[in-house]
């Protein structure tokens, strides 16, 4: 059985009834956390996330809060609280896409992406840094006051034509996670983001369900397999836990080598 790595602590994972968000949720559960798996729509998959992580012998909850909300947001760290006495964790996963051509993009398709991807960030960041303050440092839990995961993109380093708005809201979270490293290390709180290539989740079927778009995808990825979200959970539990105690204002890429930049091993 894995060492418990995150016993006695509470994570709030965003976006959890799906993917990479399902997958991170998981292996805290698993690492020993309490996990409060969070959802906008869709409250049997949270449901399943939880009995999936209490079936291993861990404690769950489902929240439903759509993060671009303040209040919601506020709510649902109440509610978080309440329930398990403090948050130690947060994995600011929750986002989505809506792609356009730039001259084609509405307005509304601009706002949601930030709404949700970054200011969602913001509000669940804010929540939980002033949740870690109220709370103050437990002798034996962690070393660190909290830890903030944000979940980031290669698209925080590499542009993305056709999708300005997510690759925008990306390279948003990547100063927002760098401020708070900066403004709160002090205090002993952790602020790092992960940064996935492609992992085969719905959010980006389309590029996986074929063999001609999994082979297209494959000349991006010099490790050549697609990323899966069990991938990225190994990864959260480890920032999480006090094995990564050194480590804040990173953005740590996992995507099998596409920030490698394939297309240059034959001389570009
Ligand atoms: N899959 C990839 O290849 C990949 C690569 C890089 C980054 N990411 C990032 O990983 C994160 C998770 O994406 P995924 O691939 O698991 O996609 P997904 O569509 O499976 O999961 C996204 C989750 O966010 C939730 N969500 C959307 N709007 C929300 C809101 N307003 N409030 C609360 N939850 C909301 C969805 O309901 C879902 O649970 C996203 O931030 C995404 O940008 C994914």
């Amino acid at each position: 059985m894995a060492e418990k790595k995150l016993s006695g602590q509470t994570a709030l994972v965003t976006g959890a009834n799906s993917g990479i968000g399902e997958g991170v949720a998981i292996s805290l559960g698993e690492a020993g956390a309490n996990v409060v798996v969070n959802y906008v729509v869709n409250p049997d998959a949270a449901n399943a996330v939880v009995d999936r992580i209490k079936a291993a012998g861990g404690n769950a909850v489902a929240i439903q809060a759509d993060v671009s909300k303040e209040d919601q947001v506020i709510s649902m760290f109440q509610q978080a609280v309440q329930q398990f006495g403090t948050i130690d964790i947060l994995v600011n996963n929750a986002g989505l896409q809506r792609d356009a051509k730039f001259h084609e993009m509405t307005l509304a398709q601009w706002q949601l992406v930030i709404d949700i991807n970054l200011t969602g960030q913001f509000l669940c960041a804010r929540e939980a840094v002033r949740e870690f303050l109220r709370r103050g440092m437990v002798a034996d839990r962690s070393v660190a006051l909290g830890k903030i995961i944000c979940m980031s993109s290669v698209h925080e380093l590499i542009p993305w034509g056709g999708h300005a708005n997510y690759a925008t809201s990306k390279g948003g979270i990547k100063m927002l996670m760098q401020s708070l490293a900066q403004e709160y290390g002090g205090q002993k709180i952790r602020v790092n983001s992960i940064c996935p290539g492609a992992i085969k989740t719905p959010i980006n079927k389309s590029a996986w369900d074929t063999p001609e778009a999994y082979n297209s995808l494959m000349t991006l990825i010099p490790y050549n397999r697609i990323g899966v979200p069990e991938d990225i959970g190994k990864l959260a539990v480890f920032l999480a836990s006090d094995d990564s105690d050194y480590i804040t204002g990173a953005s740590i890429f996992i995507d099998g080598g596409m920030t490698v930049f394939e297309g240059f091993s034959t001389g570009g």
